[in-house]
């Protein structure tokens, strides 16, 4: 049985976690499946609930940078993007401190591991509660949509992890951006825009925040999948359910006033919506209203060119 654990409840999130148990909590992106990142067999637990491939490497999560440093050695510019956007919704992936002792399996034995501070108090509690290094992916099983309640966690993990901590819908709604490498580059667009980073580091960022293309590795095209098929791009509605933005008609909107950052927290719920309608209708896909590409408008189609992605 996978207990529901409130806010009142972290002592007994964070006691799970030191037993080497699964923890689903909040962040201000999506939920993360959260293990004690230096035990293996907790680790390994996280692929098992998640079926996920292992060669997918994990971020660890830790409550400031000061515990970030026991576990990596910051670049300046990772050091820049750290001060501007931690706590917040951005991964780094950072050399890894010969003497850290994190699981290999967090790094899929690469010498560089993703690092994540999170803003919501929920995480910074428990994280703070536990005095470990916590690997968490998002708590879904591995293809299906990032949960963004706690409801979302039991659809997909239920029984088979040992807790959720209910905070809520998350605020942005979409993955932490990743950033990495030396100078440093955008691996995966999420809830802190390249344009944000950009003003941050005082320079461009190497282009490569592409679409439906693999970047941080074991990245696959279709994650995030729907049951049904989607069609992108699609101006107005036809004759399957239709997820507008901004004006027109539509079954429902990531945001009837076209804004991004609205969108952008609507984005997963509404595709699980989507999903649910379309099979009550009988129809073997649905459409989706072009989203802008800039600023969160990057992460959101890069989300819904996965989801879209054949399998
Ligand atoms: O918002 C988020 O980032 C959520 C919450 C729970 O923090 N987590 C999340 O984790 O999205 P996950 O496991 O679903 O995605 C992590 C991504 C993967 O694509 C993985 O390949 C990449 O980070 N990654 C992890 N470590 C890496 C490394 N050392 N080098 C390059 N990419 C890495
Ligand atoms: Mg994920």
């Amino acid at each position: 049985m996978t207990k529901t654990l409130t806010q009142s409840q972290l002592l007994d999130a964070a006691q799970l976690l030191r037993d080497g148990k699964l923890v689903a909590f909040p962040t201000e992106t999506v939920y993360g499946l959260g293990a004690d990142a230096t035990n293996d067999l907790a680790v390994a637990a996280i692929f098992e609930a998640k079926n996920r491939p292992s060669f997918n490497p994990l971020i660890v999560h830790l409550p400031d940078v000061a515990a970030a440093e026991a576990f990596v050695t910051f670049t300046d510019e990772a050091r820049t993007l750290a001060d501007a956007f931690w706590p917040g919704p951005m991964s780094l992936v950072l050399p890894l401190r010969g003497d850290a002792g994190l699981s290999d399996l967090v790094t899929a034995g690469l010498n560089t591991v993703a690092i994540r501070v999170p803003a919501h108090p929920l995480a910074q509690a428990l994280l703070r509660e536990v005095g470990l290094p916590i690997a968490a992916p998002s708590a879904n099983p591995s293809g299906k949509i990032s949960p963004t309640t706690a409801a979302h966690v039991l659809d997909g993990l239920s029984g088979r992890i040992a807790a959720v901590v209910d905070g809520g819908q998350c605020g942005v709604g979409l993955e932490s951006s990743i950033f990495g490498g030396d100078p440093i580059t955008l691996l995966r667009p999420g809830g802190i825009s390249r344009e944000a980073a950009e003003g941050a580091l005082g320079r461009a960022l190497a282009q490569g925040g592409g679409l439906a293309k693999p970047n941080a590795p074991g990245q696959l095209a279709s994650h995030y999948a729907p049951d049904a098929g989607i069609r992108l791009n699609v101006e107005a509605k036809q004759d399957v359910a239709h997820l507008g933005f901004g004006t027109g008609t539509a079954d429902l909107n990531l945001s009837p006033t076209g804004n991004l950052t609205e969108a952008a927290a609507n984005l997963f719920s509404m595709l699980r919506k989507m999903d649910a309608l379309t099979q009550a209708a009988g129809a073997d896909h649905f459409t989706v209203a072009p989203i802008p590409q800039h600023g969160l408008g990057l992460a959101i189609n890069d989300r819904l060119t996965r989801a879209a992605a054949p399998r």
